[in-house]
């Protein structure tokens, strides 16, 4: 006969636990830590960690525990003991306090406890479990142990004596950043935790490890030495360098960011943080920072007042017919920026207005939208689909949630140019050049129409009809239909695709086909939101204003010589138009050599804003110091020169006004599709953002910049492709589309589609290839 409940009106599979005398419901199969954490009783702890799984390594949890009225011979690890039901625990007693007191003498016997010196001191785990258990005299005189240091690379420093082996960052870099760079060497007193080979750590995740990191073991580089905790002030920010907008703490100092740490949002980034949203901030302040409005005279530059270079600016658009005006924005502006730069626009008559600056094909017309199946849903999928796309990369946090379902036992599938290297496993690898990339979505749409009845994309009935549906095709259509949740993911290398309405096209019409949802990746951390405010164009969009040159640019947070598809076009139109007005961050040389009025504004950590990301969801941040000098966030300066010119919409008079008058733009359906090319048999450039070059900051970011992910710049080709081309790994080829050209070293890889040359672009050498798609001549230098 089965126990009876201790209380009856228990939730189903929950049982009855008394911790400390208080009465709590708890899961069936969870731990007493777990449970003591819910109800905010505090167990001293150093290896548990509520996202990596137990080890119960420390013994830092020992708790007391009693059955029936029995007590329990020894004291159990809270983190590793179920609960039972009518279980008793007790935290505090004698019997576990002097266990634990016991267990934290023993981590401290080789502990340097050079708290005064130490960087983690003042936020320690170890510091204050020690001041809440520990003894306050050792009674240990023996040598300490001391540990090598390894340099595991430009991001994360180690102190490795200081490691007391809870094993968390070795569980961290195996169970969420799927890299496995860290693991225990020899056993007992000899046993050190590092990488064995002395490497650098690669993961993008790789900043975390600090964060779980009980100890000063663990630290970050580029902050090291720089403030103690207690200096600091936390502000509520988020990231701005990918779509995800993951939420983070600026800790700052005096005015400046000193570091950046995750703020807990299940729904966004768990607790994580992708390097790169951690580290950009170092390039906050560099040397090319604009910090005083400039005004060019003849080929010099010349600081100026606020007042002179909004009158000048003011003149240069006032003086230009609209149709001769093109105003491009950079996908990362924040929502009240963008519905500004819109009445600006409007203000003037010109419908020329755009933020898709990375996107060659826009046939459909295409705009950024909410992810269909949310991120936080994305790990729940059992079929996953990649399309074009390196989600580890792109948005590293959205890489976790595919490998939490790949974990969790998804099919992760991949059409993609590149073998890029994930960490998870695919189910199916398909390398597709981009040549190519349409007839094979052709392929798998015409394979998945044969599961429904669904009719095809607007003019694409001949071309799916024509199409040749292989057994690979079926068996994935098939396994997107027959998946209780599957999802399309559509990344950078389909979304800047010259084919992208087609490929856009037949995703939408695979999904409708198989049941499927389609997350498609927005090109821009607000995109999103950019398209709901109305920065798209009612004539010209930013292909068309480049590729017809304008009188006048207005550019707004943009570098020209990286941000755009194709920067050799930008450049041209730039250097041949009459004036160009920038509001920029940073004096970019391309900036200099063009613009005639530059003027300073401020990064998002330095503003009031709205972004919208990948879930459509609006998150309004406070500026977390202030732009430096005489630089000012964007919304007022654009407020200025709106009252400047004299225009009516610019009268609010602070942010709150200007919220309230912001509007959204209804966001204007897919029109045509573009020509479907036939493919050639030359290299087509395969083009994705070098991940620690994505943008301005990230650019100046310099540990970022010196971490290995951020591969110097070459041309990756197909050993095949290479060998008929007479050319071997570090060899020199010339790499010519036509109008630019440029140098670069060759690397092999079989992971790199045959017939495409694989050419990362963010990288001052890489910006004169036309881009993604192009044709490519690859001779040798
Ligand atoms: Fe002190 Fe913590 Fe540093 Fe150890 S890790 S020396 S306890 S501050
Ligand atoms: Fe734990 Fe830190 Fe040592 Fe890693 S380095 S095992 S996280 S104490
Ligand atoms: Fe329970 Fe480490 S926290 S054994």
């Amino acid at each position: 006969m089965s126990a009876q409940p201790v209380n009856p009106n228990l939730p189903p599979d929950h049982v009855t636990v008394f911790i400390d005398g208080v009465e709590l419901a708890a899961p069936k199969g969870s731990m007493i830590i777990q449970a003591a954490d819910k109800a905010g009783i505090p167990i001293p702890r150093f290896c548990y960690h509520d996202k990596l799984a137990i080890a119960a390594n420390c013994r830092m949890c020992l708790v007391d525990t009693e059955v029936g009225g029995r007590s329990a011979p020894k004291p159990s690890p809270a983190c590793a003991t179920p609960v039972m039901d009518g279980l008793k625990v007790f935290t505090r007693n004698e019997k576990a306090l002097k266990a634990q007191r016991n267990v934290m003498e023993f981590l401290l016997i080789n502990h340097p406890l050079d708290c005064p010196i130490c960087d983690q001191g003042g936020e320690c785990e170890l510091q204050d479990v020690a001041m809440g258990y520990g003894r306050s005299v050792s009674r240990f005189t023996e040598r300490k142990r001391v540990v090598a240091d390894e340099n595991i690379g430009p991001l994360v420093a180690t102190d490795m004596t200081r490691c007391i082996h809870c094993t968390r960052c070795v569980r961290f870099v195996s169970e969420i950043a799927g890299t496995y760079e860290l693991g225990g060497m020899s056993r007992g007193e000899n046993l050190q935790i590092g990488t064995y080979i002395g490497k650098n750590i690669e993961s993008e995740l790789s900043g975390n490890i600090i964060d779980v990191c009980p100890v000063g073991a663990l630290t970050n580089k580029p902050f090291r030495f720089k403030a103690r905790a207690w200096e600091l002030v936390a502000r509520e920010s988020i990231g701005y360098h990918d779509a995800l907008g993951s939420n983070l703490f600026l800790h700052t100092r005096r005015g400046e960011v000193l570091r950046t740490v995750p703020r807990d949002n299940e729904a966004v980034n768990e607790t994580w943080l992708s390097d790169r949203d951690r580290y950009s901030h170092t390039g906050l302040r560099a040397e090319d920072r604009l910090t005083q409005p400039m005004l060019r005279e003849g080929t010099t530059w010349r600081a100026a007042t606020w007042d002179e270079a909004l009158a000048k600016a003011a003149e240069l658009l006032k003086a230009t017919k609209g149709e001769q005006l093109g105003v491009l924005v950079h996908p990362a502006t924040s929502n009240e920026e963008g519905a500004l730069l819109r009445r600006l626009a409007d203000a003037l008559g010109c419908g020329n207005l755009d933020h898709r600056l990375g996107l060659t094909d826009f046939a459909d017309a295409p705009v950024a939208q909410p992810f269909e199946l949310a991120l936080a849903e994305v790990e729940a999928a059992n079929a996953i689909l990649l399309l074009g796309c390196n989600p580890r990369l792109e948005a590293p946090l959205l890489g976790h949630r595919v490998r939490k379902a790949w974990k969790r036992g998804a099919q992760v599938h991949a059409i993609n140019p590149v073998e890029f290297d994930f960490t998870f496993d695919l189910r199916s690898s398909r390398r597709v050049a981009p040549q190519h990339f349409v007839e094979a979505l052709l392929g798998l749409a015409r394979a998945a129409g044969e599961l429904g009845s669904e009719t095809p994309p607007a003019g694409m009935a001949e071309a799916l009809a024509a199409a040749n549906a292989t057994d690979a095709d079926r068996a994935l259509a098939r396994s997107l239909r027959e998946s209780s949740s599957a999802v399309l993911l559509l990344g950078e290398s389909l979304a800047t695709h010259p084919q992208a309405s087609w490929l856009r096209a037949l995703a939408r019409h695979v999904a409708r086909c198989t049941g499927a949802r389609v997350n498609e990746l927005p090109q821009g951390a607000n995109a999103v939101g950019l398209a709901r405010v109305g920065v798209l164009p009612l004539a010209s969009d930013a292909g068309a204003m480049l590729a017809q040159p304008r009188s006048t640019y207005l550019l707004y947070g943009i570098e020209p010589e990286f941000d755009f598809a194709d920067n050799t076009s930008a450049l041209k139109a730039l250097g041949t138009a009459a004036s160009v007005v920038a509001f920029a961050a940073y004096a970019s040389p391309s900036l200099r050599a063009s613009a005639q009025v530059l003027l300073p504004i401020g990064l998002l950590p330095e503003i009031e804003a709205t972004l919208v990301n990948v879930d459509g969801c609006e998150q309004i941040v406070a500026p977390g110091v202030k732009p430096p000098g005489e630089a000012r966030a964007g919304w007022r300066v654009l407020r200025a020169l709106g009252e400047v010119l004299g225009f009516a919409a610019f009268g609010f008079t602070d942010i709150a006004g200007l919220r309230a008058s912001v509007i959204t733009h209804p966001v204007r359906a897919g029109g045509g599709l573009a020509r479907c090319e036939p493919a050639g048999n030359e290299l087509a450039r395969i083009a994705t953002t070098a991940v620690y070059r994505s943008d301005a900051v990230v650019r100046r970011a310099a540990p970022l910049n010196a971490h290995p992910l951020n591969r110097a710049a070459c041309v990756v080709l197909h050993p095949e492709d290479a060998r008929a081309r007479g050319l071997e790994e570090g060899a020199i080829a010339r790499v010519e589309d036509g109008r630019g050209r440029a140098s670069l070293p060759v690397r092999l890889s079989a992971q790199v589609a045959q017939g495409g040359a694989w050419v990362e672009s963010g990288h001052g050498a890489t910006a004169p290839i036309a881009p993604n798609g192009a044709r490519l001549s690859v001779t040798r230098a």
